[in-house]
């Protein structure tokens, strides 16, 4: 019976279950690959089934591991609650968080994560930035403490807490014949070659509902996986694009791009905390909650928006001088 099963032997099918690679789990576990072998051969002899298999050089789960992961997570999810609580018992907080957000959320959520560190030295923090797929699906496979995204999902029973506003505006190359207009009619927007973002995409649905909801068409050029992919076609000239302000946060080609004055715009938008429904909070995503509620007013007006060239969306005209930036906080 599973209850023979060892702590051990559960985290070692947990790390190759993940990975679906024996190689990688037994990397992420300081261990050998050998050894990772013989707990996953002990641990399917208690079970009595498989739970993995290999077709080629790739490995599967069974439907038999596919539930297992399921309880493992439960477990591991139990057992670090367990160890925060002993922690905020201690008057220490101290743990893991582990935040999954949407691509666009990568522009802000590192600088709320560096004050959050430093009021909180004990907490480590994992971020895994995703596409808004990946990140539903990590949602309704609850492996993150807390999610940050834009548009709250239909299909998932979630809790959102809006914690900053998210406004989204027109770009267009800083020499495009509409750059500096004042009050441009949303219809204008119809005659000029759009750059959207993937299907799928927050950004996207908000652009394609702004539009739809007016009776405008848009003539898309092209669709780009990412904002930054964007923003060089813009500066490129190939186009204009509803991206959220927060891109423009660390923009290196600020000369380059401008914002238009189009009447309707900015969008104004949130971004959410989300976490699923009846999910048992961790000490540590509490401590994080509750920093966002004290700190979000603040952080936007003084982190997000106020500093380092950062533009207000209302000014128009991009700042002209790009901040200092380190390549890990450029991509
Ligand atoms: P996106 O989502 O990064 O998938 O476009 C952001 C949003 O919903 O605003």
């Amino acid at each position: 019976m599973i209850q023979h099963a060892t702590l051990r032997q559960l985290q070692v099918f947990e790390a190759v279950a993940r990975n679906l690679s024996y190689t990688r789990a037994a990397e992420e576990l300081f261990t050998t690959q050998p050894t990772v072998s013989i707990q996953l051969k002990q641990l399917t002899d208690i079970v009595g089934q498989p739970l993995l298999e290999q077709l080629g050089k790739r490995i599967f789960l069974t439907d038999t591991g596919r539930e297992l992961l399921k309880v493992c997570h439960e477990i591991f999810d139990g057992l670090a609650r367990f160890e925060m609580l002993v922690s905020d018992m201690k008057g220490v907080k101290a743990g893991k968080l582990r935040l999954a957000v949407i691509t666009t959320a990568k522009y802000f959520v590192p600088r709320l994560l560096g004050l959050f560190c430093l009021r909180y030295p004990g907490i480590d923090v994992s971020l895994k930035v995703e596409n808004r797929e990946r990140l539903l699906q990590r949602i309704a496979d609850n492996q993150d403490d807390l999610y940050v995204l834009g548009q709250p999902p239909e299909h998932l029973e979630i809790e959102l807490e809006p914690f900053l506003e998210n406004r989204m505006v027109v770009l267009a190359a800083s020499n495009h014949p509409l750059a500096g207009k004042k009050h441009i009619p949303p219809q204008r927007l119809e005659e000029e070659p759009f750059l959207m973002r993937e299907p799928g995409s927050g950004t996207r649905l908000a652009t394609e509902k702004f539009f739809t909801e007016r009776g405008l068409k848009l003539k898309v050029r092209m669709e780009l996986g990412s904002n930054e992919a964007i923003k060089q076609a813009v500066a490129g000239g190939l186009g204009i694009a509803v991206l959220s302000a927060h891109t423009l946060a660390l923009e290196r080609s600020i000369d380059e791009l401008t914002i238009l004055d189009v009447e309707g715009f900015p969008i104004r938008r949130h971004w959410y905390l989300a976490y699923p429904k009846n999910k048992q909070l961790s000490v540590v995503a509490q401590a994080f909650l509750e920093f966002l509620h004290e700190e979000s007013k603040l952080l936007g007006e003084k982190y997000l928006l106020g500093i380092n060239g950062f533009p207000t969306p209302d000014r128009g005209k991009i700042k002209k001088k790009a901040p200092p930036i380190s390549d890990t906080q450029a991509h």
